[in-house]
């Protein structure tokens, strides 16, 4: 990479995503990505992780909430709060308490909008860590964390390493374990590494797993031993496309249960649960009235648009639409997706964790590759791009094991099958 004599700050960055086989600078496109009409051997995307089932109730339902140009008020052209409009943190505390079943109120003065979860997980990172400490976080894991945390503010990511094969006492594959989370802090703090925080992404993005109450309570108490903060990721949080399984948001908690709540952090998106990435909205919400201050500050240069704000408050106060009509209509879909596409799957003899959540599984073709190394990795993620389908594989998902995917579901059947097909091509060349 030539330096052009630029901050040696952004030729690490650039470096950074040369070693990461990520798009350029931050990019999620592919150049040759397949559209049905217009590029039929482009190439299918499976690596974001969007929802791309629900457009047509988007579509409609935006259609009420778009402000006519003769509605259109002053405030829609000036400068707002820019950590979020009070009306969009009213409906989104509403959505919040709603969805999450909140026992602890939702208070919409605890919040920062800003222009994504990616930017709350940069300014969550900022705030906590001074570069070059760490935070840890379960792996494998989404990878914008490691990009959101290390690109600009040098915050380092310290995996707590998950496995596919269960230790003594674990019960099942790529389980998260208290005892896992001590490890990872002692061999942290060994090499002289400062952790300051635990990033918790519940859904678990890549894996779909749902993390128990219990579970969410001891790694709440690990932190508290160590006096680290507790960021919860909680975008996916509507995304459970199979019944009877329960999520624990931080707002099921009672108050006295967290042990200390001044260092507990929460996100969520419009990106996942509602299917619109594109709106770049994210709330991020603290009980620590520092790190509410940071984050205001912080939304100087992150803000939404606020004509974007007064819209989406429109479409989400409306909570009927969103629990009745939305979230139901899109979780089913998902279920079909993933039903359909891991019969697939099945039949092509790739075994996968996945399931009850998210949009996307995490597979298996470590049998495919040429060898168990990051080379071979790589090499067989570009053998499924030349026929013609995307995946993220787990070195970037900072994964121990080697030939693991993230593959993302929540597309149209049809789009699956050709999918399947083009899966099939690559397996057997
Ligand atoms: C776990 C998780 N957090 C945050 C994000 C970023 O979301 P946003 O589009 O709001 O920046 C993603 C996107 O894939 C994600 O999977």
């Amino acid at each position: 990479m030539a330096s052009s004599n630029l901050s040696k700050r952004i030729q690490a960055m650039l470096k950074y995503e040369d070693k990461l086989i990520m798009p350029p600078s931050g990019g999620v496109l592919s150049a040759d990505e397949f559209d049905c009409s217009s590029n039929k051997d482009g190439v299918i995307n499976m690596s974001i992780s969007e929802n791309r089932l629900v457009f047509d109730l988007l579509r409609e339902k935006m259609q009420k909430c778009t402000v006519q140009p003769e509605t259109w008020a002053d405030d829609m052209f000036m400068y707002s709060e820019l950590g979020g409009v009070p009306e969009l943190k009213e409906a989104i505390a509403k959505y919040l308490r709603v969805t999450t079943r909140a026992v602890m109120p939702v208070d919409p003065t605890k919040m920062a909008v800003l222009n994504g979860a990616d930017s709350g997980l940069e300014a969550f990172g900022h705030i906590i860590c001074d570069a070059g400490e760490a935070v840890l976080v379960p792996a494998p894991y989404y990878y914008g964390i490691h990009r959101s945390l290390k690109v600009r503010f040098d915050v380092d990511v310290f995996p707590i390493p998950l496995s596919s094969e269960p230790k003594s006492g674990e019960t099942k594959p790529f389980e998260l374990t208290v005892e896992r989370a001590e490890q990872a802090y002692k061999k942290a703090t060994q090499e002289g590494i400062v952790v300051k925080g635990l990033f918790l992404v519940n859904p678990n993005n890549p894996l779909g797993d749902v993390y128990s109450r219990q579970l969410v309570l001891d790694l709440l108490k690990f932190a508290n031993r160590h006096d680290l903060h507790v960021v919860l990721d909680e975008v996916y949080m509507n995304c459970i496309f199979e019944e009877g399984v329960d999520h624990y948001s931080i707002f099921q908690f009672k108050e006295d249960e967290i042990p200390d709540l001044q260092k507990v952090h929460f996100i969520w998106t419009f990106s996942k649960d509602l299917a619109m990435g594109g709106m770049r909205i994210s709330v991020n919400y603290t009980w620590n009235k520092d790190v509410l201050q940071s984050l205001n500050g912080i939304a100087h240069f992150h803000s939404v648009p606020t004509g974007w704000q007064n819209m989406m408050a429109k479409l989400l106060s409306d909570t009927d639409w969103c629990t009745d009509v939305f979230l139901p209509t899109s979780v089913k879909r998902l279920k079909e997706a993933f039903d359909h596409f891991t019969a697939g799957l099945k039949q092509l003899g790739v075994p996968f964790h996945g399931g009850p959540a998210g949009l996307y599984l995490w597979a298996d073709f470590s049998k495919f590759l040429s060898a168990p190394t990051a080379e071979a990795e790589i090499e067989f993620h570009h053998k499924l791009i030349k026929a013609g389908v995307e995946f993220s594989p787990s070195l970037l998902c900072r994964g121990s094991e080697r030939g693991w995917f993230r593959v993302v579901f929540a597309r149209k059947l049809n789009i699956l099958e050709l999918a399947l097909e083009r899966i099939q091509r690559a397996l057997q060349s």
